[in-house]
């Protein structure tokens, strides 16, 4: 630093934002603690009064629960004392958090409410007459549940969790999470050893899915040519994938497509066993929204996907899935199922964390080279098609903007 972004704009993509200490930085100040809506949870995961989750805002681990009356709230999980992360589990339930070192302890507000020793032993040491405890709360976060997923900000004077959705995006949003009572099905994390913004190019750029995952193109799940749409809020940070599962044979769209095997077929095919459910007739639905997260619809698989940022070159990608309270058995049980394609084994998402970790390596080794996005053009415009990058370059706009790079 300072370094200068080369040219011609969000089609080079310098691969120092990849590997530098000081950009990360920046991105955890601006970005993850600045004035954005982070994903930290769902609903279904803090029912009572006292339930709490722990989870990280960038690299940042915080704490979001339910006060005793019920209502939620956030903060850092960072004693105010001694800068102690004093929360160890990932759930629980509670009436304090006390920071297992000096053990002072804090409500369900993040309000200091005890320092042991305060004035001291036998009328010797403690803390000066005029500490305040009320001065020395943990430090907090603005928390809102939008149709049962809560999101945080740093910024206690975030704006309206609708006007940064934008239409088109909470059109999208609330087409998965549409009020129902979701049903918490189950977590899985993975660390994936590469830059955190290689996450959301990888779901940003729909066409990579008809070339790397072989999976998706031999069963007929994603293909090139199947109806589709990229979409961007006013801002570039937010996008959508929207396709539709087509006819399944070969035609100029897998050509290209080295291993594709028309002849495969699932020997147990309920693995996929798609049935419509949602109110129009989009097949997967990817969305991304900055800074955090990928809110996923893959036939019957709902997810989400937090991106929480450790260092320049790894994440950690924390997966929810999830359905809803009145979903059948049989309908949980599909969505259990399909549910194999995702996560860190999953037979389709084990290839983006591979490629991201290739990526990762061959960028480590020349960080003064740049990554190309080119595909579908040079400009941030919408598409009826998939095979663009349009979506990072847009992401990259907004990237610049906020960064000030
Ligand atoms: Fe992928």
């Amino acid at each position: 630093m300072p370094r200068t972004w080369p040219d011609p704009g969000s089609t080079r993509i310098p691969y120092w934002i990849y590997t530098d200490q000081d950009i990360f930085d920046l991105e955890m100040e601006r970005i993850f603690c600045g004035s954005s809506w982070a994903y930290v949870g769902l609903s279904a995961e803090l029912l009572e009064p006292g339930s709490f989750i722990t989870t990280n805002i960038g690299d940042r681990p915080v704490i979001i629960c339910r006060n005793g009356d019920g209502e939620l709230r956030g903060f850092v999980n960072r004693c105010a004392h001694r800068g102690i992360k004093f929360c160890r589990h990932r759930s629980g339930q509670t009436k304090r958090f006390t920071c297992p070192y000096h053990q002072w302890t804090y409500d369900l507000n993040g309000d200091l409410k005890g320092v042991p020793f305060m004035r001291g032993v036998n009328g010797q040491g403690g803390m000066p007459e005029d500490f305040d405890l009320g001065a020395n709360g943990l430090q907090q976060l603005k928390v809102i549940a939008h149709n049962g997923v809560l999101f945080a900000s740093f910024d206690l004077n975030m704006t309206e969790f609708t006007t940064y959705l934008g239409e088109s995006n909470r059109y999208y949003f609330e087409r998965v999470c549409d009020g129902r009572e979701l049903r918490l099905l189950g977590h899985s994390r993975q660390l994936i050893r590469g830059n955190w913004k290689l996450m959301f190019e990888n779901i940003k750029d729909p066409y990579h899915a008809s070339l790397l995952h072989v999976f998706l193109v031999t069963f007929g799940l994603f293909r090139a040519d199947q109806q589709s749409q990229v979409k961007m809020d006013r801002t570039g940070g937010h996008g959508l994938l929207i396709s539709r599962k087509g006819e399944q044979k070969a035609t100029d769209a897998t050509q290209d497509i080295e291993n594709l095997r028309e002849d495969f077929k699932l020997k147990d095919p309920r693995l996929l066993d798609p049935v419509k459910e949602f109110k129009d007739s989009a097949t997967v639905v990817m969305q991304t929204l900055w800074p955090n997260l990928i809110v996923q619809q893959q036939s019957n698989t709902i997810a989400m996907r937090q991106v929480q940022p450790r260092d320049p070159s790894s994440f950690i990608l924390a997966w929810t899935f999830f359905g809803y309270a009145d979903d059948d058995e049989a309908m949980t049980i599909r969505r259990l199922r399909q549910a194999n394609l995702m996560s860190a084994s999953g037979l389709v998402s084990c290839d983006d964390s591979e490629v991201i970790k290739l990526a990762q390596d061959g960028i480590n080794s020349d960080i003064d080279g740049y990554a190309l996005f080119e595909m579908g053009g040079r400009d941030t415009e919408d598409t009826e098609h998939m095979v663009t990058e349009t979506a990072i370059r847009a992401f990259y706009k907004h990237y610049r903007a906020v960064m000030d790079l």
